[in-house]
């Protein structure tokens, strides 16, 4: 339960920095210290929100009632990778475990192939933003072939449920894109019995 009460407390802190209705720029410099602070440790991620799959895997572990913000658990497979896609809202992705990279995307002003630009390599603890207006579309892969990576993404909406789009990246055509999210059941943050006890 340790680990639960430090995602307890990074999701409270969130929701303060969205009742001070925080722009853009706040999340993604002070979300992203939170969010630094919550992946320093790899203890508290449920078993069940670190399960690889046939595709890669997009676990929600909380959204705001309001869908003012969302937090999800990302996990590749050995060399998954996800479709060329945007967001439309900010984010913040953060390496738990494992390594991954994240190539950006430019359409082709000249129509054809989509045209790669900025590429990170993320490590464990590291964070990076997503801006709808900088840096909106990208593709994502695990860096490894032969383990799984954890990164833990936040979004400044229930990102399940925008509306977005993936990219053919022969053509650069766009795609009416809806993710959703693999489980049913969030964690229980809420059991604080032990701690009571303790
Ligand atoms: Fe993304």
């Amino acid at each position: 339960m340790s680990g639960l009460i430090r995602l307890r407390g990074f999701i409270q802190a969130m929701t303060r920095l969205a009742d001070a209705e925080a722009d853009e720029r706040r999340w993604l410099t002070e979300g992203a210290e939170l969010l630094q602070g919550l992946i320093a440790q790899d203890d508290w991620l449920p078993e069940a929100m670190a399960e690889a799959g046939p595709t890669y895997r997009q676990y929600l572990l909380h959204c705001d009632p309001a869908e003012r913000f969302c937090v999800v658990s990302f996990v590749w497979g050995p060399g998954q990778r996800t479709p060329i896609h945007n967001h439309t809202v900010w984010g913040l992705v953060g390496m738990l475990r494992g390594e991954e990279v994240s190539t950006e995307m430019q359409p082709n002003p000249a129509g054809g192939p989509m045209l790669p630009g900025r590429v990170d390599r993320l490590r464990p603890g590291e964070v990076v933003p997503v801006s709808a207006d900088t840096y909106d579309i990208h593709v994502v892969e695990n860096a490894f072939a032969d383990r799984t990576s954890i990164s833990i993404h936040c979004y400044g909406g229930n990102i399940g449920a925008v509306a977005r789009s993936v990219f053919d990246p022969a053509t650069g055509e766009q795609r009416r894109f809806i993710s959703g999210y693999h489980n049913t059941a969030l964690p229980n943050l809420w059991d604080r019995s032990r701690e009571l006890a303790a």
